[in-house]
């Protein structure tokens, strides 16, 4: 273990919590901190490398987690950071009216590029777009949520809408009927990157390889999501696409490492939609690609992010 220095410039209330869990097989650049008895401890100074053993070392000691200071990365001159908290008290909130028809036009035209062959199926997933709408106008702080997102990272807000509508196509395509169950997944698509709320501007539009310390901020997004949302009343289904829209059936995403089988059926769904959604849209650092090219893509290089079942529904989905 490396040796312990008081740090006397922060508090812990200042820092911000990071899974150990999260650092396994990684190295960071940046100071890490244990909390030991409220006062923060430096533990680890840059560069550091997290092997497995440490980690179940700190573990034993009685360690989940250790904080940093988000405010001491180099190069640190955005202020956005920690300031952006959504309203989310218990405040009569007016209905944000353009954030609901950004929802509304978003979902219509996405739907529009797709093959959605059962005059039932495509009224059934404009009956879970409707309700969609309706949901967020009865719940406004929620969507107060989602208008902060549209003025901090605007690609990501269209962007969940596009996988919101993607999801619900390919979720009743795979033969979720259930209109309760299809307003659980759109839900969870369109709120699935909400966590984006607490990472820089700066580093979600950055467009060259990400510092170490980045890619901790970006990597606590699906947790972040979690956290921001807690104040609502959202559905175990909901919930878990949040957290596990990044795992991966090859057991290498995050935060939990899940396999196959453990990530829910509804998460690998939203999964492939918001790789697909990303591969689609026009991005700075990125080709954008046509549908088809799109899904060849993901067959040929991404096959191990995404499972099968929900691409062979995407498939059908976006065939002429
Ligand atoms: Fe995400």
């Amino acid at each position: 273990m490396p040796a312990k220095t008081l740090e006397k410039a922060s508090s812990i209330e200042s820092l911000r919590p990071l899974e150990l869990d999260e650092l396994e097989g990684r190295t960071t650049d940046f100071q890490l901190y244990l909390d030991i008895a409220g006062k923060p401890v430096l533990y680890a100074d840059g560069p550091y490398e997290w092997s497995i053993a440490e980690i179940e070392k700190l573990h034993e000691d009685g360690f989940s987690v250790l904080f940093y200071d988000p405010k001491a990365r180099n190069n640190a001159d955005s202020l956005e950071y920690g300031k952006i908290e959504p309203m989310i008290d218990d405040a009569v909130v007016e209905v944000p009216s353009e954030v609901l028809s950004h929802v509304r036009d978003g979902l219509s035209s996405t739907i529009a590029t797709l093959n959605v062959q059962s005059p039932v199926s495509a009224a059934k997933i404009s009956a879970v777009f409707d309700d969609l709408v309706v949901f967020l106008t009865s719940y406004p702080q929620l969507t107060a949520v989602l208008r902060d997102l549209s003025h901090h990272d605007t690609y990501t807000f269209f962007h969940s809408i596009r996988t919101c509508a993607l999801s619900v196509a390919i979720a009743e395509d795979l033969g979720v009927k259930d209109e309760d169950h299809l307003h659980d997944i759109a839900l969870g698509a369109v709120l699935h990157d909400i966590g984006h709320l607490k990472v820089e501007r700066e580093i979600l539009e950055k467009q060259g390889a990400l510092t170490s310390m980045e890619w901790v901020q970006v990597r606590q997004h699906p947790r972040q999501s979690i956290e921001l949302l807690e104040e609502f009343e959202i559905s175990p289904t909901t919930k878990a696409i949040i957290i596990q829209h990044h795992e991966r059936p090859d057991g290498k995403g995050y935060p939990f490492s899940l396999t196959c089988d453990e990530i829910c059926p509804e998460a690998r769904i939203v999964n492939l939609a918001d790789i697909f959604a990303a591969l689609t849209s026009p991005r700075p650092y990125q080709r954008q690609l046509n549908k088809t090219s799109a899904v060849a893509f993901i067959r040929q290089n991404l096959s191990e992010f995404v499972a099968p079942v929900p691409l062979a529904s995407l498939e059908t989905l976006i065939a002429d």
